[in-house]
């Protein structure tokens, strides 16, 4: 699978953010190693604090299907009304997150305003310094 397609996918996931609060939708398409694609979109709560990023809903969609191996994640994500499209970055949390299943030095996290219009990189320049399942 190349880059356009994850982000084809971030873009699909998207459509399904439940945003009633913020408006701000966001898309996650993530990647295993053997290919496989989960999507997430970000999920708000009248409580505000029990929302759900669209990372963490790939990502926990995966590990609950099972899944250990990733190689990246597309992230699209911008207002309802198509303003502020694109490099929606991850959040603190789910990068942290990303960290407890990745090799931070290998995944991939692709940020993208369009097919066309994409920032690369992995984790570990997200994340520098990072803790981890290894320091336990
Ligand atoms: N959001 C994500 O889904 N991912 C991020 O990494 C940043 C923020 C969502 C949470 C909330 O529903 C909305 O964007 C505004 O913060």
């Amino acid at each position: 699978m190349d880059v356009k397609e994850l982000i084809r996918e971030a873009f699909e996931a998207r459509k399904n953010a439940y945003t009633p609060y913020s408006k701000f939708n966001v898309g996650a398409a993530l990647l295993t190693k053997d290919g496989r694609v989960y999507r997430g979109c970000n999920i708000e709560n009248s409580s505000y604090g029990a929302t759900n990023c669209a990372e963490r809903t790939a990502f926990f969609k995966a590990v609950s299907e099972g899944e250990r191996s990733f190689a990246a994640i597309a992230i699209v994500g911008g207002y309802s009304d198509g303003s502020k499209i694109g490099y929606a970055f991850p959040c603190g949390i789910c990068r942290q997150v990303m960290r407890e299943f990745t090799d931070p030095t290998a995944f991939k996290v692709i940020v993208a305003a369009s097919e066309d219009e994409y920032k690369e990189y992995t984790l570990e320049e997200l994340l520098p310094e990072s803790f981890g399942p290894d320091n336990l």
